[in-house]
């Protein structure tokens, strides 16, 4: 298994392209499912989690071409469709289950594999499977699958209130209406970025969505759905994760594609930790306004909140600053595994349940460490690229789920930091 070598330097400078996002290409390639005819994504990011969807959707009887050295993705469903999404390749991304609202839109039948364990929590999906039971599905769990039948063939709209405004449910609740008989309202949607970007292409595709980006989301079935070309938003977790190098190292890095709105809660908890975050013609540009970074509380929370999936990178930044810092995480139940990890590097740092207390301690050391996933391992990076000496992260491939060239977008900007191949 690969590993990064990262040696503490001095302040960065330069520019690092934003990626498109992740989290929303896994919703959107799904879609394709929806329609006989051909849907185009450009701006694709090259990961590691898009070919397993890849894998995923081809084993379903898509066509899936990735051109452009992966940044357009050409893909048509025009079918037959196998309904049965196996075990070998869901369990290697819990993402995999935004096929079943699709499949059972188009197919009236589905057979998916629940994803199985994954390290940040139980992930359960519970809201997916009641929201598609009060769209007339009847869902039962046999053999690790979840076997999926909808009445009379067909999927009906229906009023469907969400206990926790879950990303994964509210993508695949609304795919699965866009073709149901009737109007389905979705109460307590999420509302990240993502889900607008889904919107925006099932509606070029020809579906009637409204209120995407509210907590009350409207889709009105329609027979069916046509082709599309739709460009992926730009992917706020790795922007977030980029403006925390200059933020950590100091010196100023301008991120190309880079948008406010995006991360609006977490570029106010960044000006609160004396970094600096302006616009620029071309993205944003972010620098340290002071030496020392000055120690703040973060929870963390469904969008418009502070984003889970920058916690731990937040921390890694916390680790040095002014005094103390409380993260509390709200979303998942096991999501400080970099922590410990960071302890090692001489962070001063106690977690008790979903609550971690941070005390700045003037300076990290380098150590080797482990990432545990994919948010963690990127975390441990930027920790070691302003730490005394060298760092080794082990077990990289997590990495490789969520960032495409993270060695070259880092080394681009002055970071000391090489992948030593095993
Ligand atoms: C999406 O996961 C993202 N993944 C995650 O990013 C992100 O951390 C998460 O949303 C929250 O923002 C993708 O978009 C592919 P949820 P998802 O359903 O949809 C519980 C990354 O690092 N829950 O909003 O799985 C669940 O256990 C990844 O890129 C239920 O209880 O997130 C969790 O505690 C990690 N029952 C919480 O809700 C359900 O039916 C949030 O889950 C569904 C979820």
């Amino acid at each position: 298994m690969d590993s990064i070598l990262v040696r503490g330097g001095g302040k960065l400078s330069g520019q690092i392209p934003i990626a498109g996002a992740k989290n929303a290409c896994l919703a959107l390639m799904p879609a394709t499912l929806l329609s006989d005819e051909p849907l185009t994504l450009t701006n694709a990011p090259r990961l590691s989690d898009i070919r397993t969807m890849t894998e995923l959707l081809s084993s379903l009887g898509a066509e899936v071409t990735s051109l452009q050295e992966g940044k357009v993705l050409a893909m048509a469903s025009h079918g037959p469709i196998n309904t049965r999404a196996e075990y070998d390749i869901v369990r290697k991304m819990r993402a995999s289950n935004l096929v079943l609202g699709p499949l059972l839109a188009r197919e009236g039948h589905a057979e998916v594999s629940l994803p199985g364990g994954c390290a940040i929590g139980a992930r359960p999906m519970d809201i997916h499977t009641d929201g598609l039971a009060k769209m007339g599905a009847q869902i039962d769990l046999r053999d690790g699958y979840l076997h999926a039948k909808a009445d009379g063939g067909k999927l009906r709209g229906a009023v469907i209130d969400f206990p926790f405004a879950s990303v994964g449910a509210t993508e695949n609740i609304m795919m699965a209406a866009t073709l149901a008989k009737g109007t389905t309202v979705i109460n307590n949607a999420a509302r990240e970025p993502e889900i607008v970007d889904l919107a925006d292409c099932l509606r070029a595709m020809g579906a009637q969505i409204d209120g995407d980006g509210t907590s009350t989301l409207s889709i009105q079935g329609v027979d069916r759905l046509h082709g599309a070309t739709h460009r992926v938003v730009t992917d706020r977790i790795e922007l977030g994760t980029y403006m925390l190098a200059p933020a950590i190292c100091g010196g100023e890095v301008e991120l190309l594609g880079g948008r406010i709105d995006l991360l609006a809660a977490f570029c106010e908890k960044l000006d609160a930790a004396g970094i600096s975050v302006s616009e620029t013609e071309n993205g944003l540009s972010v620098t340290r306004r002071e030496d020392q970074i000055r120690a703040v509380d973060v929870t963390t929370e469904p969008f418009p909140g502070f984003p889970t999936d920058l916690q731990a990178q937040m921390m890694a930044l916390l680790c040095t600053a002014d005094g103390t810092s409380v993260l509390e995480e709200k979303i998942f139940e096991n999501r400080f595994m970099h922590a410990p990890e960071l302890i090692r590097m001489g962070a001063d740092i106690e977690v008790h349940g979903g609550t971690a207390t941070v005390k700045g301690v003037a300076k990290l050391k380098g150590a080797p460490v482990m990432a545990t996933d994919l948010r963690a391992s990127v975390s441990l990076i930027l920790a070691g690229m302003a730490a005394e000496g060298e760092t080794t992260v082990s077990r990289v491939y997590h990495l490789d789920r969520g960032y495409e060239h993270v060695v070259t977008k880092l080394r681009g900007v002055g970071a000391d930091i090489e992948r030593i191949k095993s």
